[in-house]
């Protein structure tokens, strides 16, 4: 089991917001200053801006609502990881499209207040930014509690942005996918969603080439064993295609929590239809 640092001082703040310190809220990605959390308009946008260091919020119909700028204190940390497979693309064709199919888990048998978030995500070579469809038991700045809720996520440094929880139920089956809208030169633009969960959708531009994909159990606040779902989660139907058609030679690796029994296998290898196991 794993014994998070922040266990002790975990309070509620209103009725959804987790905080261990005050201030704070948890996000996949580590602890986050609530003035840097910011959930989506419906069918709104990101777009960041490298040269002025700031990453606008833009409505449905085009119109800039919010600016924050680059704070580097604030990048994701992976402190929260507990096991994940990677895959880093070092061909010169971007990753076009990454596919991932999971269930949801039953609940866990006990709840402290803990966090958990199952996802496939890909980040920049620098790791200072991670775009993500998120399935999360418990609370988190976007809200949830003692269920299952799924969110799109980005968060880098101009802040952690989410679009708004959409409640989950175990045995429901999720499809969580990135994909390369756009690019030109070194301007990069994504879309992170569950496919077959409308609102879902989180879209960015932009940004830096996303490079490091991962399938990823990341948790916070476990105090005890049976604050994990039982069992596997088995993220399955994993595709990663490249741009222009071309076929990535794609060999995953895991890292794993041996000591508290937390453990990632590849089941099946590849860019098509791989197959990685969580056992908790
Ligand atoms: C968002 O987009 C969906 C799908 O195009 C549409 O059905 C919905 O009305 C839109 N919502 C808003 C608030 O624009
Ligand atoms: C665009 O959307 C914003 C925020 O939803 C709204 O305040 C504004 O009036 C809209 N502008 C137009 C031209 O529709
Ligand atoms: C950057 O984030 C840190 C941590 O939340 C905060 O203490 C600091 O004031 C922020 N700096 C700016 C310029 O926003
Ligand atoms: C990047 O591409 C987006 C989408 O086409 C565009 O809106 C934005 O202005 C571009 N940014 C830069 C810095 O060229
Ligand atoms: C993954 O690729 C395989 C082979 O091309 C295809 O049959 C399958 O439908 C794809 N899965 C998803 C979830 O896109």
């Amino acid at each position: 089991m794993h014994a998070s640092v922040a266990a002790t001082a975990v309070f509620l703040l209103g009725l959804i917001a987790p905080s261990a310190f005050a201030g704070t809220a948890v996000a996949p990605g580590g602890w986050r200053g609530w003035n840097n959390v910011h959930q989506m308009p419906a069918n709104g946008s990101l777009l960041h801006d490298p040269e002025a260091h700031e990453t606008h919020i833009i409505s449905s119909n085009g119109t800039k609502l919010f600016s924050a700028p680059a704070n580097s204190t604030e990048v994701p940390q992976q402190s929260g990881w507990i096991t994940y497979a990677s895959w880093l693309n070092t061909n010169s064709a971007p990753i076009s499209s990454f596919t991932t199919t999971w269930t949801v888990p039953p609940a866990p048998k006990t709840f402290n207040g803990q966090t958990v978030f199952l996802f496939n995500s890909i980040e920049p070579s620098s790791g200072n930014a991670i775009l993500q469809p998120v399935l999360q038991y418990g609370p988190s700045a976007a809200g949830g509690g003692q269920y299952w809720s799924v969110a799109s996520w980005y968060v880098g440094p101009s802040g952690t942005y989410f679009t708004p929880l959409v409640r989950v139920n175990p045995g429901d089956v999720l499809r969580g996918v990135i994909t390369l809208t756009m690019h030109l030169g070194n301007n990069y633009s994504y879309v992170s969603q569950f496919t077959n969960i409308p609102g879902t959708a989180l879209s960015i531009g932009g940004i830096n080439q996303l490079t490091w994909a991962t399938e990823t159990l990341e948790s916070y606040s476990v105090t005890t064993e049976s604050d994990y779902p039982q069992g596997t989660t088995v993220f399955s139907g994993i595709n990663l295609s490249l741009s222009g058609g071309k076929v990535a030679n794609v060999k995953w690796s895991v890292a794993s929590d041996v000591q508290d029994g937390l453990t990632t296998t590849v089941n099946t290898d590849g860019a098509r239809g791989a197959k990685i196991t969580v056992k908790y």
